[in-house]
C-alpha cells in the first residue's frame, strides 16, 4: 500500500540543508494601489473557509455561478475517496463562460488571440461573437460529428482562438473534451485517443512559433494509427485551418475521414444550441498528466466542482475582475491553460489573451510589448520563462508602459534571484506576486497567499488557499511540526470542490496514487481519515508558508511540464539495440530540470552516434520534441544493486557532478568510476551541492 518511492524525502534534512539554492527569505508587503482594488480584503475569509465550516464553505465559490437547478448536497463523502460536490445541482460550463455575460458585456473583448507574427494584428473576439462561435460549433459536433454527453473528444491543437471554441462547444453539449498540448507527438496523442476512447479528433493545419510554420495535421496521421492500434477507431478528424481557406499541412485530407470545420461551418450559420444541463457531478474534461508508469494518467475533472473552484480561486486568489485584462502565458493544453485561460476568466467575464508563440521571438522585449499594447494588467506565467527572459533580456521590461497590478508564477520552485527579477523589473514594484503551487490532478489553486491579505515570501508558495489545509507527513504519517525545518510529504486535510474525480478508467490508481499512503481507516467514510498525497516534498515554515522542493515521485519538471521517467525509459527501449534504459534529471538554469538519457546495449552491439541519435528520435516521436533530452550516454552497463535493481541515484549524481555516496555495496562498483569518466572526463568535475529532489532522486 505505501508508495516506496515516497520514501525519498528524508526527514531529518534541516530547512538550511534543504535550502541549497536560497535561504529563508524576508516577506514583503502586497502595494497599496493593488490592496484597495482587491476582491478579497476581508480577513475573515480565513475563519469563513475554516475546517468548522468545511465543507459548507465552498457554497460561495457556487454561488459564483449560474446553476439551471441549484444543488442540495454540498458534499457527499459516502464513497471515498471518490468525492461528490454539489450534489443535485445542474448546469453548464459554456452556459456560465459565455451566454450569461452577454447582457452586460456582449461587445467587449473575451478573447484576444496574438499571433506570432509581430507583424500581424491581434484578434479580439467579443462574448457576443464568441457565443456565436461556440454555438455553430456545438451544432456541427452534434449534427455533423454525432457527438453527445458523455462522449470523449481528443483536441490536439495549438494556441488559438479555436481552442477555447472548440472546448466550449463541447462543453455546451455535456461532451468531455481530452485536450493533448499540441507539443505532444502524434503517437502520444494516439496513446490518449485510445485511453479515452475518442472517436473524434479535431485538430488543426497547422500554426507558427519563431516566424516558422509547422504542419502539425501531419500528427493525426500518426495519431490515429496509434490509437488503431490499441484497438480504438477514429472515424472523424475535423481539421481546423490557421487560416481559413488555404491548407498550412502537407498531409493529404483521407476523404471521408478528415473535413475542414471552416467549410463544415458554412452550413450551421446561425445555429443555436441550448446548453445543456449537466449533473454537478458530470466529467467536463481529461487531462492527461504524468506518473510514475509508463502510461499517461486521465486526471477526470468534474462540471459543478470544478468550475466553481476554478471561478473562486480566479477571483480572490488572481484577483480577476470583469474589466481586466488578463494575460496567462501557459499553454491551453496544459491544466494551468484549461483552469486560468479558459474556464476560470471566462466565467467571471474577463478578458483573456491567447498568445500563439514563445515569450522571446522576435526578441525578449516582446511579452512587454503585448502587455503595453493590449493594457493587459494581470500577467501569469512560470519561472522557466522568467528565467529565459531575464537571461536574455534583463533591461527589457524598463523600455515599456506595461502596468501589471497582479503577476502569477506557477509549475516549479522559483528562485529568490529571478523572483526579485520579476518583482522589480517585470513588475515595477507596483504588482503584487503570487506564486501558486497545484497540480493537474487539483484542479485550481492549492496554495498561494492571498494576494491583498497575505506577505509574499519569495521561493515560498504560501500557505493554503482559502478551504485548502496542508499538512506535511513523514514517512510514518506523524504530522511535521511548523517551524521544526523537517522536509516531509505535502498533503491536504480535506477535499475541494475542484479535485479530481478518478483516473479515467482507472479507478484503483487513483486510491493508490493519490490516497492510500496516508488513508488513516480504509472503511471510513470520514473525509478526515482521508487527506490527499500530493506526491511532492515540502518544508513548512513557522508562519505556515510551505516551500515545495519538488517530486517524490519519478517525475521530472521540465520547463514546467511534466514528464514521466518511465515513459522516457520505455521509448529508449522501442529502440532495437537497446537492452536498458534510465533516465535522471539535471539542474538546468533555465528549464529547472532537464532529462538525461543512460542505455546499455544488446550483446553484440556496440556503442555509436546513430544508436543515440536513435534514442532521441524514438523520445521525440512517442512523446514530444518538449522531453528531448540533454545528452545520451550509451554505458557498458548499469550500475545495480545485488537485486539487479538500476541505481539511478547513482547515474543522477554523475549527471549533476554530485558527491557519489558509497558504491562498494553495488553488484558491479567498477562500472561506476568507468560511467564518471565518460560522462565527466579525465578530471573528476569539482562536487556540486544539487537540489533536494535531484539528491533523493532513485532513492528507495
Ligand atoms: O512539483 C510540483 C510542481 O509542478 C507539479 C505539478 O505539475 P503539473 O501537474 O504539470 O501542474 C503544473 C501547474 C499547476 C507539482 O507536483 N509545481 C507546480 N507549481 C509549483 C510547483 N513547484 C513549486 N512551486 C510551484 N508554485
Amino acid at each position: 500500500m505505501t508508495n516506496s518511492n515516497a520514501s525519498r524525502v528524508s526527514t531529518e534534512l534541516t530547512e538550511a540543508q534543504i535550502a541549497v539554492h536560497w535561504q529563508e527569505q524576508e516577506l514583503i508587503q502586497p502595494p497599496a494601489q493593488f490592496v484597495a482594488q482587491a476582491n478579497l480584503t476581508d480577513p475573515a475569509v480565513a475563519e469563513r473557509f475554516s475546517l468548522e465550516n468545511f465543507p459548507e464553505c465552498f457554497k460561495e465559490y457556487a454561488d459564483l455561478l449560474t446553476w439551471q437547478k441549484y444543488w442540495h448536497t454540498t458534499l457527499d463523502t459516502s464513497n471515498p475517496p471518490f468525492w461528490r460536490w454539489f450534489v443535485g445541482g445542474l448546469i453548464n460550463a459554456s452556459y456560465n463562460c459565455v451566454d450569461r455575460h452577454l447582457p452586460t458585456s456582449k461587445g467587449k473583448a473575451a478573447l484576444i488571440f496574438v499571433p506570432d507574427s509581430e507583424d500581424e494584428s491581434h484578434v479580439s473576439l467579443t462574448y457576443q461573437e464568441l457565443y456565436v462561435r461556440v454555438n455553430e460549433l456545438a451544432a456541427l459536433l452534434r449534427d455533423f460529428a454525432g457527438l453527445k454527453a458523455g462522449d470523449r473528444v481528443t483536441i490536439h491543437m495549438p494556441m488559438v482562438l479555436e481552442l477555447p471554441i472548440t472546448m466550449l462547444a463541447c462543453a455546451r453539449l455535456g461532451v468531455i473534451h481530452s485536450v493533448v498540448f499540441g507539443g505532444f507527438s502524434g503517437q502520444a496523442a494516439g496513446q490518449r485517443i485510445a485511453d479515452s476512447q475518442s472517436h473524434v479528433l479535431i485538430t488543426m493545419d497547422g500554426y507558427y512559433r519563431s516566424g516558422v510554420p509547422l504542419d502539425h495535421k501531419e500528427k493525426a496521421d500518426i495519431a490515429l494509427a496509434e490509437a488503431a492500434s490499441e484497438g480504438q477507431a477514429v472515424d472523424k478528424v475535423l481539421v481546423w485551418r490557421r487560416r481559413p481557406g488555404q491548407y498550412l499541412s502537407n498531409t493529404p485530407m483521407v476523404e471521408g475521414r478528415d473535413y475542414f470545420v471552416d467549410d463544415l461551418l458554412r452550413d450551421y450559420r446561425g445555429s443555436r444550441v441550448a446548453p445543456v444541463p449537466m449533473p454537478a457531478e458530470s466529467p467536463l474534461f481529461i487531462m492527461y498528466s504524468s506518473g510514475t508508469t509508463g502510461r499517461p494518467k486521465g486526471c477526470q475533472h468534474s462540471t459543478g466542482g470544478y468550475l466553481a473552484y476554478v471561478t473562486g480561486t480566479a477571483k480572490y486568489i488572481l484577483d480577476v475582475h470583469p474589466e481586466d485584462i488578463y494575460w496567462c502565458m501557459a499553454d491551453i493544453g496544459w491544466i494551468t491553460g484549461h483552469s486560468y485561460i479558459v474556464y476560470g476568466p471566462l466565467a467571471l467575464g474577463t478578458t483573456s489573451v491567447i498568445y500563439e508563440g514563445v515569450p522571446t521571438y522576435p526578441d525578449a522585449g516582446r511579452p512587454w510589448r503585448i502587455a503595453e499594447r493590449l493594457g493587459v494588467n494581470i500577467f501569469h506565467t512560470a519561472p522557466t520563462a522568467i528565467r529565459q527572459l531575464r537571461k536574455a533580456g534583463p533591461e527589457e521590461p524598463s523600455k515599456y508602459n506595461h502596468r501589471f497590478k497582479l503577476m502569477v508564477t506557477v509549475g516549479e520552485p522559483i528562485e529568490p534571484a529571478v523572483w526579485y527579477w520579476y518583482y522589480e523589473a517585470v513588475g515595477k514594484k507596483q504588482a503584487v506576486i503570487v506564486d501558486t503551487w497545484w497540480q493537474t490532478e487539483n484542479g485550481g489553486f492549492l496554495c498561494s497567499t492571498k494576494p491583498a491579505l497575505d506577505p509574499m515570501k519569495p521561493g515560498s508558495a504560501g500557505p493554503g488557499v482559502p478551504g485548502i489545509h496542508p499538512v506535511i507527513y513523514d514517512e510514518n504519517g506523524d504530522e511535521v511540526p511548523a517551524g521544526s525545518g523537517k522536509a516531509g510529504n505535502v498533503c491536504i486535510r480535506n477535499p475541494w470542490p475542484g479535485s479530481f474525480q478518478t483516473i479515467w478508467r482507472d479507478p484503483e490508481r487513483y486510491v493508490a496514487t493519490y490516497y492510500a499512503k496516508y488513508c488513516k481507516d480504509p472503511q471510513s467514510k470520514d473525509w478526515r481519515d482521508w487527506p490527499y498525497f500530493a506526491n511532492d516534498g515540502a518544508v513548512l515554515a513557522a508562519d505556515g508558508y510551505v516551500r515545495i522542493l519538488g517530486r517524490v515521485d519519478d517525475v521530472i519538471n521540465v520547463a514546467g511540464h511534466r514528464l514521466g521517467t518511465k515513459e522516457l525509459e520505455s521509448a529508449c527501449l522501442t529502440v532495437p539495440e537497446v537492452a536498458e534504459a534510465a533516465v535522471v534529471p539535471v539542474a538546468d538554469e533555465i528549464k529547472g530540470r532537464i532529462p538525461e538519457v543512460y542505455i546499455s546495449l544488446k550483446p553484440g552491439f556496440s556503442a555509436s552516434a546513430a544508436i543515440e541519435a536513435k534514442a532521441v528520435a524514438q523520445i521525440e516521436a512517442i512523446i514530444g520534441k518538449m522531453a528531448r533530452p540533454k545528452a545520451v550516454h550509451i554505458v557498458p552497463d548499469m550500475p545495480k544493486t545485488r537485486s539487479g535493481k538500476i541505481m539511478r541515484r547513482v547515474l543522477a549524481a554523475i549527471s549533476n557532478s554530485m558527491s557519489l555516496g558509497d558504491v562498494s555495496t553495488l553488484a558491479n562498483p567498477e562500472v561506476v568510476e568507468e560511467i564518471r569518466h565518460m560522462v565527466q572526463g579525465e578530471e573528476p568535475v569539482a562536487v556540486k551541492e544539487a537540489p533536494e529532489d535531484i539528491r533523493r532522486f532513485g532513492d528507495e
